[in-house]
């Protein structure tokens, strides 16, 4: 029987200035800011991220800590945890170059002959945290809103039929109309809230086959044909046949040209025109295909531009409602072009009309 090998001596035991380098550089990797205070209220240990976050200089360390930092509560929750306190926490608006908020635990260490007494911080940014919990709290308003004026309005009228349906069958008739038509939106809305949502988590797997771009144009001219017609437009699809396929997901290109047509037949007057324009360009990647979508309707004024691809976002609310729109649309159409590997633009003047480019690779 072989005796066990002996550990490596140096593995065990590391000598005291390379485990205080040791020591330093994780402080340092920590994405946390760390600070360390005696209990002469002096910062004793700091980390990278500490000085950054805190703009403190490189001189700080030994310093009285009410020198370093402005901040009441902090100095009040060290005082208080080296004074016998339990753990505390708070909560620091931080003003700098850039405004952060920071959550900072202050918790007393363990006490030790050589060192004394002393008191850990640690300091978490949560800026970007809380701003996602903030923009998930109005996707939730914004959404609720949205769905309350179709469901009051099919409860309501529900209610009317049961109550006392009207007589008249023309206002019958009007009655299961609106139901209908209520009912339709809110179908509508579903299916974005849930397209938004997946596309958000990533969680449509976008295939990439080689796309007819014109197979997409004509069949999403024919399903809304009947819309283009009642409107009073002109509609037109000018896609050369010869153009190569685009190297995307069918579906999604449905939705990217189905929307941007619906909006263009929505957003125009009666009498006017919407374009299916396509040609083949050449990009910085590689050869590309760019789709462009032109209305001669309403336009865009420039300042709503940049933020028409924002969800729920309308330009003009009254109008959209009566229109029918929640506003994602665009933003469904900005998040499956970028998935896609494309480019989404657009060009408009206001009561001149407006046009959509969407650059999309090709196979
Ligand atoms: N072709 C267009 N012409 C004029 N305005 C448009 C056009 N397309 C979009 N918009 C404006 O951008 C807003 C956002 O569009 P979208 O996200 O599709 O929402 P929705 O169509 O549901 O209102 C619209 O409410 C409208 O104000
Ligand atoms: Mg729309």
């Amino acid at each position: 029987m072989s005796e066990p090998a002996a550990e490596p001596r140096g593995r065990r035991q590391l000598p005291q200035q390379v485990r205080a380098n040791l020591f330093g550089a994780v402080l340092d990797a920590m994405t946390d800011g760390v600070m360390v205070v005696d209990d002469r209220m002096r910062l004793v240990v700091s980390n990278r991220a500490l000085r950054d976050t805190l703009v403190l200089p490189p001189t700080c360390l030994g310093q009285p800590l009410a020198q370093l930092v402005d901040h009441d509560g902090l100095l009040r929750a060290f005082t208080e945890v080296l004074a016998g306190s339990g753990p505390r926490q708070i909560e620091w608006t931080h003003k700098a170059f850039v405004t952060r908020l920071l959550d900072i635990a202050v918790v007393p260490l363990p006490d030790h002959d050589y060192w004394g007494h002393r008191a850990l911080g640690v300091v978490r940014d949560v800026t970007d945290r809380r701003q996602t919990e903030r923009m998930q709290l109005e996707f939730i308003a914004n959404a609720s809103h949205e769905l309350r004026t179709p469901v009051a309005s099919i409860l309501g009228w529900a209610e009317t039929l049961v109550d006392a349906p009207p007589k008249d069958p023309r206002k019958l008739g009007a009655v299961h109309t609106t139901i209908h038509r209520q009912a339709k939106r809110l179908h509508t809305l579903l299916d974005q809230l849930l397209d938004v949502s997946q596309l958000d988590g990533e969680r449509w797997n976008l295939a990439t086959d080689a796309v007819d771009l014109a197979a997409v144009c004509h069949a999403q001219v024919t399903a809304q044909r009947e819309a283009a017609e009642a409107a009073g437009l002109s509609v037109t699809v000018a896609v050369p046949e010869a153009l190569p396929s685009v190297l995307c997901d069918r579906q999604a290109l449905d939705l990217v040209v189905g929307n941007l047509l619906q909006n263009a037949i929505k957003y125009t007057p009666t009498g006017g025109r919407v374009e299916l324009r396509a040609e083949s360009v050449a990009e910085p990647g590689g050869r590309a295909v760019r789709l462009a979508v032109a209305d001669s309707g309403i336009g865009i004024a420039e300042e709503h531009q940049p933020r028409i691809f924002e969800r729920f976002y309308r330009v003009d609310k009254g109008r959209a409602r009566h229109v029918g729109g929640a506003g994602l649309g665009l933003a469904i159409v900005a998040g499956l072009v970028r998935r896609m590997g494309g480019a989404l633009q657009v060009h408009s003047a206001v009561g001149k009309g407006s046009t959509f480019l969407v650059t999309l690779p090709v196979g």
